[in-house]
């Protein structure tokens, strides 16, 4: 584990402010028939996303959260994939768009999806703030991807590192220096 880092902005707040608007029209029109749109928020990273995203929606909305185990404290990822929290909602028969802050190799996606699939959905359709092709392990992609990146370490607008820097407005690239 690294003690010191410097973290050098990547996207700014407004860039972010204005993809996610572009976002939210694409999926708004894409699920303009729903009776309502079931976001699923995968915890803890997607909180600042979901929260802006759904307030772009101009659709029905229900919003629920799923808390699949990820990195620990660490940058290295894990292939297993743990249900830490289920949804509280029945999603049968409903559409659905899971929110994820970044799909790094695709495994936590990759299960989520084959989870959820598996309570069938109307539709199941999901969007991604940070796509890091490079790192993929699976053939899992997000249908909307708001920034395509380089294999960096990221943190801000909701996504951590040892649970620090969630609160950055902008997302930043960590630079170890020890
Ligand atoms: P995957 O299962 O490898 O796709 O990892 C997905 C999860 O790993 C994301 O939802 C993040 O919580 C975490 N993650 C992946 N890359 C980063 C990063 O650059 N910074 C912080 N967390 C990351």
């Amino acid at each position: 584990m690294h003690s010191k880092y410097e973290i050098d902005e990547m996207i700014s707040a407004k860039a972010i402010a204005a993809r996610v608007e572009t976002l939210a029209k694409e999926i708004s029109e894409h699920f303009a028939d729903t009776d309502k749109l079931v976001v699923v928020g995968l915890l803890r990273g997607s909180f600042v996303f979901i929260a802006d995203l759904v307030r772009e929606l101009t659709l029905p909305v229900e919003v629920d959260f799923l808390e699949a185990s990820s990195y620990g404290n660490s940058t290295e990822s894990s292939r297993e994939v743990r249900i830490l929290k289920d949804l509280r909602g029945e999603i049968e028969g409903r559409d659905v768009l899971v929110v994820e802050d970044i799909v790094d190799t695709g495994h936590t996606l990759h299960h989520v999806l084959h989870l959820l699939e598996a309570r069938n959905p109307k539709r199941l359709m999901t969007c991604a703030l940070l796509d890091k092709p490079s790192r993929r392990e699976t053939d899992v992609k997000a249908d909307y991807i708001g920034f395509e990146i380089p294999d960096e370490f990221v943190v801000g607008y909701g996504i951590d590192y040892a649970q620090r820097n969630r609160n950055l407005p902008y997302i930043g690239a960590v630079r170890f220096t020890s």
